[in-house]
């Protein structure tokens, strides 16, 4: 069996090769399949970001409209899909209904489940792309008690999103384009970060040959925990409780730096950005300029820039590198678009699915796979006799 490493969260372990995602931790740089997260960000879309991780290259125009034809075909659920949700208690977090909606899918579709089958990886991809929306809408629906919507394929992709979660089916429902925009860019800032937790899950259970569907739940699975995707709501209810309480920021800064009761900073830190992470840069802004044209002045943004003017100037955070990560300004974004927090994991899930789906793919192509199957240090009882 040869000499087993002990590497704790992977910390010092490439589990494989890539060439989907690149990120220098200690530059703060970011970039898809080469190109820099703020170009993308800046000039892309989230559909285009999404063919670019997922085949390698941005589409010509009319790959792109064909892409984005192929996954409007593809937004509706079974009918028999829509019953599921109602099986769920009303105050079910969207998570796992997202998740087993998800592995629900490939019961609907068992003709696209062979992992090696290229037609019928095309198929799941676009079919995944095109649904996890309408899923993830219909999970806020169904937590608020309102009528579940369907899409309308007449408008971009994540018009529909914002219409199936925000309308009503007795009045027509009018996209602001703000909005519509910042999503789309929040989406693309999400979209790959390559082996994170719930990438890597994505790749582990697919590494048993297990279907793209039950791949893709698995990582929604892992993206809900709060040390990861969870973060984004967790921030939120940590600013809303200091903003409650009126705790004075410097006091629960302390709380943080003696570790009291455990509590951390969220959206702070990474395993990999000992650097302002990139993402978050852009979102802070994005923060300031959608807060100001959607007209909102949430106090919660002074209490998040302060605590970073804190934790910046900290010895505590100097020392470890500690940043704000990609979730420390989300939330609030989100919150002000009219996203109740529960859904917030949910839309980071909608904006990472490409980066799950390329990764998945390049795995179930490289020749190079293997079984995902990590070893471990054996610290349990010598052999011993069962008594007599
Ligand atoms: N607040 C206070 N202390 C922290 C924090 C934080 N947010 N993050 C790390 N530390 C401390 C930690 O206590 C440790 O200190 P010490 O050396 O004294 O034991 C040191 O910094 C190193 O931390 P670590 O936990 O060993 O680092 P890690 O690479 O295992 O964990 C992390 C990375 C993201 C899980 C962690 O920084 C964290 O828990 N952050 C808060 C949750 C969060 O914002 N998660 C979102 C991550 S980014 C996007 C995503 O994946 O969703």
């Amino acid at each position: 069996t040869g000499l087993v490493t002990y590497d704790v969260g992977f910390v010092n372990t490439a589990s494989c090769k890539s060439a989907i995602t690149y990120i220098d931790g200690d530059e703060g740089i970011l970039r898809y399949r080469g190109y820099p997260i703020a170009e993308l960000a800046e000039k892309s879309t989230f559909v285009e970001v999404s063919y670019l991780l997922i085949y390698g290259e941005l589409p010509t125009p009319e790959e792109l409209t064909r892409f984005e034809d192929s996954i409007r075909r593809h937004t509706m659920l079974h009918e028999d899909l829509r019953a599921f949700f109602n099986g769920f208690p009303r105050d079910a977090h969207p998570m796992p209904v997202l998740s087993s909606a998800v592995s629900a899918l490939g019961t609907f579709y068992q003709d696209s489940l062979d992992p090696f089958d290229q037609e019928q990886v095309e198929i799941s991809t676009v079919r995944l792309l095109a649904k996890l929306p309408t899923i993830a809408a219909m999970a806020h629906k169904k937590s608020v008690g309102q009528p579940y919507m369907y899409p309308d394929n007449s408008l971009s992709f994540v018009e529909n999103f914002l219409r199936m979660t925000f309308g009503y089916p007795v009045e027509p429902y009018e996209v602001d384009p703000t909005v519509a925009k910042a999503l789309d860019l929040l989406f693309i800032l999400h979209a790959d970060h390559e082996q994170n937790c719930s990438t890597s899950t994505v790749r582990l259970v697919g590494s048993a040959h297990a279907n793209l569907f039950n791949s893709v739940s698995a990582g929604i699975h892992a993206l809900s925990g709060p040390l990861h995707g969870g973060a984004n709501q967790a921030v939120l209810e940590m600013l809303g409780k200091l903003h409650e309480s009126g705790e004075d920021p410097k006091a629960f800064m302390d709380k943080v730096k003696n570790k009291q009761d455990g509590v951390r900073l969220m959206g702070f830190g990474h395993r990999v950005y000992k650097n302002y992470d990139p993402r978050a840069a852009i979102i802070k802004k994005a923060a300031d300029d959608i807060l100001e044209k959607l007209g909102q002045n949430d106090p919660l943004l002074e209490i998040a820039k302060g605590l970073e003017e804190i934790a910046l100037a900290d010895d505590y955070f100097v020392e470890r590198r500690l940043y704000p990560n990609v979730d420390f300004y989300t939330g609030l974004i989100y919150k002000a678009m009219g996203f109740e927090s529960k859904m917030f994991t949910v839309l980071f899930a909608i904006g990472r699915l490409p980066g799950w789906i390329a990764q998945w793919r390049e795995m179930m192509t490289d020749p190079e796979t293997k079984i995902g199957r990590p070893r471990q240090i054996y610290t349990g009882e010598a052999e011993r006799s069962y008594p007599a």
